[in-house]
């Protein structure tokens, strides 16, 4: 059957989903699958479905691809598709309603609060400290996200973020190591840890720059590995997440680890974190965009 890999679209990330689809639509066709590529803006979920694929490899990152709306439009067509459903993907894209689910599990996740035009400067950081980090509820590849040092800086933080997004939130800021944990099926794949140079995992860190560093084996203790596996299992667990996707965790100076964000469209660029991590447990890039397809069927 044809496989359609679907990418673009008209969010903040449509640039990283176009050269994750590209990768993807590649490395389906170097195995072998009879696969074509579309671009979601060109003709919406209409110009899709024209197409008749008999499965799609969703690439599209953020609003519109990866949170559920385009997982809605393929469960009313009969089309299966990778990764998450409906639900997870909408919750996943809502990284307060993740973090309710988490805390209701019991899983760490650092405390946040809704921020809006009304709140309170000063509350704000009696509560959660500083630095302190302002972030869009919906985006992705750290866009429109600041992490504020000093209080003065909290009203252009609060601006930026409100540019991209209608719902706003401010989270405590974890200071250690940045660690990500792709989930690939039901299995772990090895932990990276990320080091930046500038100290922020930002948009220029993850796709401009190359003096990000990317640690696989990661450097953790193996059974800290494992905790840390087992913690981004369930997390992803209780999104009712599924196929695959990417956890992205912080660890504190004093070893315990936070969850800040499932992610159910990683990217799939050539400096993406899930085929690194891939590549580590000996599956190449062709090996895993096929894998990831073949959980469409499950
Ligand atoms: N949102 C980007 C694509 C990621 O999580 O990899
Ligand atoms: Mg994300």
């Amino acid at each position: 059957g044809r496989v359609v890999v679907v990418f673009g679209g008209d969010s903040a990330e449509r640039d990283v989903s176009l050269n994750s689809g590209a990768a993807v639509l590649s490395g389906l066709q170097r195995s072998g699958v009879d696969a074509i590529g579309y671009d979601l803006a060109e003709a919406g979920v209409a110009g899709l479905e024209a197409l008749k694929p008999d499965m799609v490899f969703i690439a599209v990152h953020g609003r519109g691809g990866e949170d559920g709306c385009l997982q809605g439009a393929l469960e009313l067509a009969g089309i299966p598709y990778t990764g998450s459903g409906v639900m997870a993907s909408a919750l996943g894209m809502d990284k307060l309603r993740t973090k309710a689910l988490w805390q209701s599990a019991g899983l760490p996740t650092p405390e946040s609060i809704l921020m809006t035009s009304e709140t309170s400067h000063a509350e704000l950081i009696e509560r959660l400290g500083l630095p302190l980090i302002i972030k869009p509820v919906h985006e992705g590849s750290t866009i429109g996200i600041t992490i504020v040092r000093h209080a003065e800086e909290l009203e252009k933080a609060w601006q930026d973020a409100a540019g991209f997004d209608a719902r706003v939130m401010a989270e405590r800021f974890v200071a250690g190591g940045e660690f990500t944990l792709s989930v690939l099926g039901d299995r772990a794949l090895p932990a990276i840890r990320v080091e930046v140079p500038s100290g922020f995992y930002d948009y220029e860190a993850k796709y401009l720059s190359n003096d990000t560093l990317y640690h696989i084996p990661c450097g953790l203790e193996p059974e800290e590995e494992a905790e840390l596996a087992e913690l981004c299992l369930s997390a992803f667990d209780a999104v009712g997440c599924c196929g695959w996707g990417r956890v992205d965790v912080m660890r504190d100076a004093e070893g315990r680890f936070w969850l800040l964000e499932v992610n159910t469209v990683p990217g799939m660029t050539d400096h993406s974190l899930v085929p690194q991590a891939a590549a580590h447990a000996g599956i190449d890039f062709d090996q895993l965009v096929v894998r990831i397809l073949a959980t469409a069927l499950e």
